[in-house]
């Protein structure tokens, strides 16, 4: 069997809905091999139907391909699910990518190829585009149809980490949250707050960053889904050595600070939900 692993996202970032992704060293892992017969073990029987996403992004790779063929897949699941980890964006790159290594042979696809099948699947690029390229990652679908996206190297100054709650959140649900349509000011706010914050997240400047991670498209309009969002917002940003902004669609919370030893430090003494802190290293 062959193995890889493919890592968990956060999209948005603050600032850059459904464009900015960050990859973490925190992965699934999976176990390939060539099969007559789709085989899917090690998650939960309800993702293991011919409609589930690994087998949909297989069979579209495959058709890429041109090539027939099946397979046996054997998987950890690390990240968790309907959390705002990109756990679908995991899956899903980890089913074309078992096509490419099974059935490629020479003629492999590129990762942007891949990148082009999986943000499809998937309807949005932002965590796709982290979980194939790693690091800090901007993306869009451009008018052609096609997925456009780049990779910015974080400062090593800057120190990560995600709060992973005992709860769930569909992103459907959240983005029928989000309004039709944003004030001009709002608008403009946004602009230049996505374009420091890539700088801020680059040259590790936390004054910046402190000062641009503030959203308006989605932040303000999903924290009401996320049980304990004021409280842990105060908590962690009460001595101005770390922002909280919510991973994708939430409910995970990313903490980014300056300070090595934060989530080490972080209490959470007063939430009504369980909350894991993961301290986390952004992929280079
Ligand atoms: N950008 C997407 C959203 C990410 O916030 O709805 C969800 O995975």
């Amino acid at each position: 069997m062959i193995k890889f692993k493919v890592p968990a996202t956060s999209a948005n970032v603050g600032p850059g809905f459904d464009c900015f992704g960050l990859a973490y060293s925190f992965y699934n892992e999976y176990q390939v091999e060539k099969a007559d017969k789709m085989l899917i073990e090690g998650c939960d029987p309800a993702h293991t139907t011919k409609d589930n996403i690994f087998n949909v992004a297989f069979n579209e790779t495959m058709k890429k391909l041109k090539k027939k063929g099946s397979f046996h897949v054997y998987y950890k699941p690390a990240i968790p699910s309907s959390r705002g980890l990109g756990s679908s964006a995991s899956v899903i790159v980890a089913g074309c990518k078992t096509a490419n290594i099974l059935y490629g042979g020479i003629k492999k696809l590129s990762d942007d190829e891949i990148f082009q099948i999986a943000s499809k699947i998937e309807g949005h690029p932002d965590n796709v585009a982290p979980a194939i390229f790693g690091g800090l990652t901007a993306s869009t679908k451009l008018n052609s149809g096609k997925f456009f996206h780049k990779k910015y190297k974080v400062s090593n100054k800057l120190y990560f980490s995600v709060l992973i709650p005992n709860f769930k959140t569909s992103t459907e649900m959240a983005r029928k949250l989000l309004p039709k349509s944003y004030k001009k000011e709002e608008a403009v706010a946004m602009l230049s707050h996505s374009v420091l914050m890539v700088e801020a997240l680059q040259s590790g400047n936390f004054d910046l960053l402190k000062t641009v991670c503030k959203d308006y498209i989605h932040e303000p309009y999903r924290k009401k889904l996320i049980k304990d969002y004021d409280y842990i917002k105060k908590t962690v940003e009460k001595n101005g050595d770390a922002v909280l902004l919510i991973s994708g669609s939430g409910p995970t919370l990313l903490v980014i600070s300056n300070n090595k030893n934060f989530s080490k430090k972080l209490k959470l003494k007063g939430t009504k939900a369980l909350w894991l802190v993961k301290p986390l290293k952004v992929l280079k």
